[in-house]
């Protein structure tokens, strides 16, 4: 059993602000709050040279988790290092989390080192996630690298709640061992379509260059676009949706301090003033975003 460690009493951004606070034992029922949690490891294996896939029990994050919504973990074993590290949440059921992660810095290696039976202190789930609307007849979900870890859970929503639609998958990496999560898409009955940098598999090129191959005979304007991955890869996805008119909510990554909105450790600029990547993110409509401040 997880070590549940009690609510906090805090709404993230994905609740209905005017609704008011309910008693504790009805709140632990709800969605949309976030816990934290001493999360057990059930397991942590190695996928790639530095891709690893994490597996927690963490019941209340789990049931409260919505797709583009991420976990805040300490992954030392004490204050080294200091601040947590924000993670996607990549999978949520029945009780556990999964979470798919990159190993770059000390807290990534931290916990690559976990093991079964291990717990990490867990905030979640945090922020806003994407809006998954039924009503458009094309979606396309388009993941660069680890950027795929928040586009599972959109493509298990969409197939959930969707009429039908068209959706096309498209994963990119710097070669075919770098691939994360294709076979689960295609557990899902959806089709997967391959770019990586070097060719060798798939679509030779950047995954944004496939998907403006794969729009330019798109006629529908009822198109929806989910997207994660290097910025320099999103703005491209945002500039070419905004040209065709599509819908498109882009996952972004900041380096966080408190995850929660008080720090403005994150903050990015928009158009309608300063956003906190935490809070008001990591899931924005892409319009929104003023990519020449973002640092490309
Ligand atoms: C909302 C959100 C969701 C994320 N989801 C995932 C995920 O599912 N899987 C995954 O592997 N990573 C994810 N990241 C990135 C992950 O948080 C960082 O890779 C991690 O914090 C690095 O910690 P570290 O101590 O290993 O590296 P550090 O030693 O802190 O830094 C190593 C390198 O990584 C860069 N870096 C550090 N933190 C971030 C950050 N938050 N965003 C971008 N670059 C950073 C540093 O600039 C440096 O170049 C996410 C980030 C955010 C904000
Ligand atoms: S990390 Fe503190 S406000 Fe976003």
């Amino acid at each position: 059993m997880e070590a549940e460690r009690g609510l906090v009493r805090k709404r993230n951004a994905n609740t209905h602000p005017k609704r008011c606070v309910r008693p504790a034992q009805q709140v632990s029922e709800r969605i949309g709050y976030m816990y934290q949690v001493k999360a057990k490891v059930l397991s942590n294996e190695k996928l790639s040279e530095a891709h690893y896939r994490i597996k927690l029990e963490a019941s209340q994050i789990a049931k409260a988790a919505r797709a583009g919504q991420f976990v805040h973990i300490r992954c030392g074993p004490g204050y080294d290092p200091l601040l947590r590290r924000p993670f996607s949440i990549h999978k949520s059921r029945q009780g556990r989390i999964d979470v798919l992660y990159q190993v770059v810095g000390k807290g990534t290696g931290l916990l690559s080192q976990k093991r079964r039976g291990d717990q990490l202190d867990s905030l979640g789930p945090l922020g806003k996630g994407f809006e998954i609307e039924p009503a458009f007849k094309k979606i396309f979900i388009v993941g660069g690298g680890i950027g795929v870890a928040p586009l599972y859970m959109v493509a298990q929503e969409i197939t959930r709640v969707g009429q039908g639609q068209d959706v096309t998958v498209l994963l990119g990496a710097k070669n075919k061992e770098l691939i994360l999560g294709k076979d689960e898409f295609e557990r899902l009955g959806l089709e997967v379509t391959i770019a990586t940098e070097d060719g060798s598999t798939g679509y030779r090129g950047l995954v944004s260059n496939l998907f403006q191959e794969f729009i330019l005979s798109q006629t529908s304007l009822s198109v929806a676009v989910y997207s994660c991955g290097p910025v320099s890869m999103l703005r491209k996805i945002a500039e070419l949706s905004r040209h065709r008119g599509f819908f498109c909510q882009v996952s972004l990554e900041q380096k966080m301090g408190c995850g929660l909105g008080a720090c403005l450790g994150c903050v990015i600029r928009g158009r309608s003033g300063y956003l906190r990547v935490c809070k008001e993110g990591p899931v924005f409509d892409a319009k929104e975003i003023l990519w020449d401040n973002l640092g490309l």
